[in-house]
């Protein structure tokens, strides 16, 4: 799907993906923001951690892949 066009199946402009044992991806268009609601990136992908292991939170950093 490209930037700023609307998925014509779904009528969606982004799209949340849950990765199997690993992060959430969220693509299309989207804003980020931080907890202090500033807007801090407009990328077409982000991955967040859902594991609790990264240490760029909310990034994933791919420590999900490492065993303890
Ligand atoms: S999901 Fe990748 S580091 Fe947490």
């Amino acid at each position: 799907m490209e930037r700023n066009e609307l998925d014509e199946n779904t009528g969606t402009s982004a799209i949340v993906e849950i990765i199997d044992n690993g992060p959430i991806k969220i693509s299309g268009e989207i804003m980020f923001w931080d907890l202090k609601r500033d807007i801090t990136d407009s990328p077409s992908e982000i991955y967040l951690c859902r594991c609790g292991k990264s240490s760029n939170k909310p990034y994933c950093d791919s420590s999900h892949k490492m065993r303890l």
